[in-house]
């Protein structure tokens, strides 16, 4: 990696509102596929990940709307914000009255960029760049998953980790547009939100993005 991830978010996105949630603001790219070159350029990996962190997603703009109507959610409350990306859903937690938020993602651009959001929005976010899918639930009160069913394989390895979580009593909100791998046999639907997504990889820019919980398991 040539730069590092912090100077290349930088370089590649603007600071601005979130459509829907403009009391947020994020370091935002116009393009994807040009920025996804210039990822594989930079980390010399034609297989780089797309930059999702660039990017507000249906299933986090749902979720950042359901917290803002909702904020006892999490007020007081240590969040866990699963596959974080732009640091969306981290900071739209603090900015609810969260105890205190951590941001997760694989990706290091998206560590990055989680970090200059969360400082461009004055919300203390703590970053962990790592894949918490094979650990024990986090020490937290609530998980928050943005958009993160687009995907056979991570999907059927979030739904497991979700459900030992809410074992533990963790509340799980899911935040979803309806990609092809949302389970939704386990889902609840408590919130149904048209949001305006900001990459213009997605067919629709307005998209009905919806906010779950988990089933009760003990019901049958
Ligand atoms: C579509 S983006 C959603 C970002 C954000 N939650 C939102 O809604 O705007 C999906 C994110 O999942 C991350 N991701 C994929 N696999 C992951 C894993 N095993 N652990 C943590 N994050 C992962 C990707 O790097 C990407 O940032």
């Amino acid at each position: 990696m040539a730069a590092s991830p912090r100077a290349f978010v930088l370089r590649h996105t603007r600071l601005r509102p979130v459509p829907g949630l403009e009391e947020v603001r994020l370091h935002l790219a116009d393009e994807a596929l040009s920025l996804w070159h210039a990822v594989q350029v930079e980390t010399a990996d034609p297989d780089a990940a797309l930059p999702y962190w660039a990017f507000a997603w249906g299933g986090g703009l749902a979720i950042g709307r359901h917290l803002r109507e909702h904020p006892e959610i999490v007020a007081g409350r240590r969040v866990f914000d699963f596959a974080t990306g732009s640091g969306l859903c981290a900071i739209a937690s603090m900015r609810a009255g969260a105890a205190e938020a951590t941001g997760a993602d694989i990706d290091a651009f998206a560590a990055a960029a989680t970090a200059l959001n969360a400082r461009a929005n004055g919300q203390r976010v703590t970053v962990l760049r790592r894949d918490v899918l094979d650990d024990g639930p986090p020490d937290a009160d609530v998980i928050l998953a943005g958009d993160c069913w687009y995907d056979a394989r991570l999907a059927g390895r979030v739904l497991p980790w979700l459900r030992r979580a809410q074992e533990r009593g963790i509340d799980v909100l899911v935040g979803d547009p309806g990609r092809r791998y949302l389970p939704v046999s386990d889902l609840v639907e408590l919130a149904t939100y048209d949001v305006r997504t900001t990459t213009e990889l997605e067919d629709l820019d307005r998209q009905a993005a919806r906010v779950h919980a988990l089933t009760d398991p003990t019901s049958a």
